[in-house]
């Protein structure tokens, strides 16, 4: 059974520590990297957290403690993975559309690092050549994920050099005497068919011929979780075992040995994430009840930027019977988290909880109509710790310059 906080926990947490407010449950992330190493124990597979998703130090220091490693999509990731202690061969840089300069600073720290476009690997080349192995991030022209947003190796993405300039890839690799240790591939997000994962490899297998130093076929993140009641994730159990027969083909096929990489960031924290809001406001409009809460898409984007499905639960009168409800925020803007939702009787003050929050939540928050940002726990061995206390005014104000008149 999956490790939960109770309606009774996340109460109590949030009349401790205040609304709106994250909670995460650490026991519940190491259980889910418990479920990916169990899934891929018969490959050699090493998991980078793609920590984008959540990237509280607090909580990486949780998740280098049980042992996995971490993928950053920013120099400033890298440098908040090296405060939570991850040593630079267990970070994982891979960049999109950056500045040489990024790559250079990370190149500094000693982290390995993905390419993504021929410019940027042309640079690498040229101030690197054979001494920094370097991975190269592909477009394998597939179309994955939950929705288009979140959708990125299809051949319209931006993301990655597409895999038709595999060639111009060797020719740079020859010119500047790289060294390509890692294939890398990420589809998207939400990724629910272990088939398109298969796909993936396929497109890198054919291309290990043309590079006599790969090392690492690394494919990104993107395991699906569930997120509405009774719905299925990715089965990773059955990934693990198509990942191995494919690794397989490839030994027998090339008598080559690779290692398998993933950077899952949903799959490890969604779930040990927990969003309370308190309700302000209660509006009837004809048919409709509205339930005006103390947040809104400065706290959590998903529902109003991908029409993400949150479950909701009304955690202060669970026993009350279920009534319709559209549940919006406070900003100005229109901040709908659900609509036509049944929750359980909703009175002014109430808290509600949104599951799943753990992953893109906080890390999407921002200060818009210049409201706080919420503050954020982590419970480890029942113990809540405040890790992120609330905004003050004194933040908003903290990098503004105010012209004297
Ligand atoms: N690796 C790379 C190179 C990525 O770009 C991402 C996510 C991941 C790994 C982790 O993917 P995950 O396992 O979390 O699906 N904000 C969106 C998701 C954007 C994902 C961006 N890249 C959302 O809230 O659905």
């Amino acid at each position: 059974m999956p490790q939960v906080l109770t309606h009774q926990q996340l109460l109590k947490i949030a009349g401790e520590f205040g609304t709106p407010l994250y909670v995460y449950h650490a026991e519940r992330i190491t259980e889910q990297y418990h479920r990916l190493q169990e899934a891929f124990k018969e490959t050699s597979t090493t998991f980078f957290y793609a920590c984008k998703a959540l990237t509280n130090v607090s909580v990486l220091k949780h998740i280098k403690s049980i042992g996995c490693n971490a993928d950053c999509s920013s120099l400033n990731e890298v440098q908040l993975a090296l405060k939570a202690g991850f040593r630079p061969e267990q970070i994982l840089y891979t960049s999109n559309n950056v500045a040489f300069s990024e790559i250079e600073n990370a190149a500094s720290f000693g982290v390995h690092i993905n390419i993504d476009s021929l410019s940027n690997l042309r640079k690498f080349g040229q101030k690197y050549g054979h001494s920094y192995p370097v991975g190269v991030r592909l477009r394998p022209n597939i179309m994955a994920g939950g929705n288009l947003k979140i959708s990125t190796g299809h051949n319209k993405s931006k993301f990655g050099i597409p895999v038709e300039d595999t060639e111009k890839v060797v020719q740079l690799m020859k010119e500047k005497n790289l060294h390509i240790r890692t294939l890398h591939i990420h589809t998207g997000s939400e990724i629910k068919d272990v088939e398109v994962f298969a796909r993936g490899i396929e497109v890198l297998f054919e291309l290990i011929p043309h590079f006599p130093e790969l090392e690492v076929i690394d494919l990104g993140g993107g395991f699906k979780v569930p997120y509405v009641p009774g719905e299925e994730g990715t089965d990773i159990t059955l990934l693990g075992k198509k990942v191995k027969e494919e690794f397989g083909t490839i030994e027998k096929r090339y008598n080559r040995k690779l290692q398998v990489w993933f950077e899952p960031g949903k799959f490890l924290v969604s779930e040990a994430g927990y969003f309370i809001v308190q309700v302000n406001v209660l509006k009837q409009s004809g048919d409709t009840c509205f339930a005006g809460v103390n947040s809104g898409l400065n706290h959590l984007i998903r529902p109003m930027f991908y029409g993400s499905y949150h479950h909701i639960e009304n955690i202060s009168n669970v026993a009350a019977e279920p009534q319709r409800y559209n549940i919006t925020g406070n900003i100005c803007e229109t901040d709908t988290f659900a609509e036509d939702r049944m929750v359980a009787e909703i009175r002014e003050d109430d808290y509600l909880v949104f599951y799943n929050a753990g992953a893109y939540g906080f890390e999407m928050a921002s200060n818009y109509n210049s409201r706080f940002k919420p503050a954020e726990v982590l419970v480890k061995n029942n113990i809540p710790t405040l890790v992120r206390r609330r905004d003050t005014l004194e933040d908003l104000l903290a990098t503004q310059v105010v012209m004297t008149d």
